[in-house]
């Protein structure tokens, strides 16, 4: 069975084919205009996703050695995510599908982001994570911790109430005069500076759900009021800087994954999303891994960030279990798993 998958939500307009769970190929096309304006700009997104999609597409085929007629499904992502963007995406597959004469399969891009941990390599051992499992989805958009009963079965059991992760990483960073996205230059900064060096706030959440804006809104303050003292006080500090605020994401990342570990009594643990490429936060997981005694799985980087790959497979899942999704389908902005 052969499924191509279409990813189209943000910024990275990407296509993907998979052979009975095995990657044949993942083409992503990265969009450069959004960085002079510190941020993704949706209008531009869609604009550019209309070109790049037929390409991207045609890549894919070519990199996978397969013809159009082959292929056995298109998946697509039909939500949560720009709503211009998604439409670029769906427009293409629900076109795809009927000229092809092939089942469409509308996919939610955060149950994907969960299922690339499932995707098939040739020549690497397939090792998944077993049932039930927790998944750490972090990401610009989302900040979640998901509780896994089977490839089709999720539960979101704590959530952001307000800013994701990768949010509050790329704001900081936007404050600090870092580019956008500012997540991985504070990965790298990070590495240079004292994590301990500034205390910034924690949020008091009950439950499992994070929030934050009130550390955005603390250490934008905090850098306001040492710059009226010193205008070279981020210059100066910018290791330390990035190595706290860091600190402090991880920390509150941290602390609610370990108690939705101990509530639940689920110790087979994941990550997903692109703010799991942080070195810091992936360091941070193996030491709790080792102390709490959890079957850590981080998946391949490649497929930690927005890609098609991971569509393609949730699609897999689907038309195994045969859900498809009529012509009629339209995409959402905002939607739960
Ligand atoms: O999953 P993703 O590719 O797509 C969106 O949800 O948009 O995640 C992008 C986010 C951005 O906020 C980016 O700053 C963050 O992931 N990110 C990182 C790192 N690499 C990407 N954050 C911290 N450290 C990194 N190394």
């Amino acid at each position: 069975m052969i499924i191509m998958g279409i990813e189209s939500s943000c910024d990275d307009t990407s296509a993907a084919i998979i052979r009975d769970g095995e990657i044949l190929s993942n083409v992503v096309a990265s969009q450069k205009v959004h960085e002079e304006y510190g941020g993704v700009v949706p209008e531009l997104a869609s604009r550019a996703h209309q070109q790049n999609i037929i390409p991207v597409v045609d890549l894919a085929m070519k990199r996978a050695g397969i013809e159009r007629e082959e292929i056995s499904a298109v998946a697509f992502t039909r939500g949560p995510g720009l709503l211009g963007s998604l439409l670029v995406g769906t427009s293409f597959a629900k076109g795809f599908s009927l000229a092809s004469k092939i089942p469409l399969i509308e996919v939610n891009h955060l149950q994907g982001h969960v299922l690339a941990l499932f995707i098939k390599e040739n020549g690497v051992e397939f090792n998944p994570p077993k049932f039930p499992f927790l998944c750490l989805l972090v990401s610009g958009g989302n900040s979640q911790i998901i509780l896994v009963r089977n490839h089709l079965d999720m539960e979101v059991i704590g959530q952001t109430i307000d800013d994701a992760a990768g949010e509050a990483f790329d704001k900081c960073a936007k404050v600090m005069g870092l580019p956008y996205p500012g997540g991985p230059h504070v990965d790298r900064l990070a590495k240079e500076g004292d994590p301990h060096r500034f205390e910034f706030s924690r949020p008091r959440i009950p439950g499992l759900d994070y929030s934050f804006s009130g550390l955005k809104t603390n250490f934008l303050y905090f850098l306001r009021d040492n710059l009226k003292e010193n205008e070279n006080f981020v210059e100066e500090n910018l290791a330390d800087l990035c190595a706290s605020l860091q600190h402090t994401i991880i920390e509150i990342l941290l602390s609610k994954l370990k108690r939705a570990a101990r509530e639940t009594g689920v110790n087979e643990i994941t990550v997903a999303g692109g703010v799991s490429a942080n070195s810091g936060l992936r360091k941070a997981l193996q030491n709790n891994a080792k102390k709490h005694r959890w079957n850590l799985i981080i998946p391949k980087f490649e497929y930690t960030m927005d890609n098609a790959a991971m569509i393609a497979i949730t699609g897999y899942y689907k038309y195994l279990n045969k859900e498809f999704t009529g012509q009629d389908a339209v995409p959402f902005a905002r939607t739960q798993l």
